[in-house]
């Protein structure tokens, strides 16, 4: 579904191992929203290398990981503990899944991947049970938009961000080795995922832009991350 994956997983699965901070970022929103997941029956769409889906199961939740690249999938499989679920999957329609059958799902930095990401929405509301919860993140349209770059803040720090569009569009970002630069995404602007994500069946429930913590040692090129959130962070529930 998702050209690229399968060549990139084990670059990806480095970057989480290093803890990358934009990605550390997303894992801290996803569980501070979803809170207490003992018990519960858990979607992680698009679950990648697997380490959200370890730490859900690590507080007790039944996690179904869906992805659909097989080489990420193999690299979760290594990571997760026995009896969590991981499905090849598409997660614009999440057809094996039944309606109603899970109490929260997660998408973690995924929806920037996929061409119709309504879809995505429309099927994690068919498969949540009513008033279950759903959180996602994504980079963050206004500041990680198509070849947007950090630049000179004025004090020889790359502090700064130049946006350059920012209506919806597919790009390739030219910085190679990087997840964007190597799988490019989908851009669209906050609007279009507020309003999508309402008209498939959720209430907003709060909305972070989190930036990276000030003792975090950074890149240079991810110092702007200190002021400029490099992800958005969405909680919703289910209508009942
Ligand atoms: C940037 S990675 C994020 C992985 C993980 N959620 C995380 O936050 O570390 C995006 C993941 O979405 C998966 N993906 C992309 N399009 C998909 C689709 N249509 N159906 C299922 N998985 C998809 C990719 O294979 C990849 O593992």
């Amino acid at each position: 579904v998702t050209p690229g994956y399968d060549a990139f997983a084990p670059r990806y699965a480095e970057l989480v191992n290093q803890r990358y901070v934009v990605i550390e970022l997303s894992y801290a929103f996803v569980l501070d929203r979803l809170g207490p997941v003992t018990g519960k029956r858990v979607l992680d769409l698009g679950s990648g290398p697997g380490e959200l889906a370890r730490r859900l199961a690590a507080g007790g939740a039944a996690v179904t990981g869906v992805d659909s690249s097989r080489e990420m999938l193999g690299i979760a499989e290594d990571r997760v503990p026995k009896g969590t679920r991981l499905l090849e999957e598409d997660v614009q329609a999440l057809t094996t899944l039944d309606n109603a059958s899970f109490d929260a799902v997660a998408a973690s930095l995924m929806l920037m991947d996929v061409p119709d990401f309504q879809a995505v929405f429309r099927a994690a509301a068919r498969v949540l049970v009513p008033m279950g919860t759903m959180v996602w993140t994504i980079t963050h349209p206004c500041f990680q938009s198509p070849h947007s770059e950090p630049i000179d803040d004025g004090t020889g720090v790359l502090g700064h961000r130049r946006i350059k569009e920012y209506s919806p569009t597919w790009w390739r970002s030219d910085r190679p080795g990087t997840v964007r630069g190597e799988l490019g995404a989908y851009h669209r602007p906050l609007s279009d995922y507020m309003n999508a994500f309402i008209a498939s069946g959720f209430d907003l429930i709060s909305v972070a832009e989190p930036v990276a913590p000030s003792g975090e040692d950074l890149q240079p090129d991810q110092v702007s991350h200190r002021t400029l959130p490099p992800i958005l962070g969405v909680e919703g529930r289910r209508k009942p």
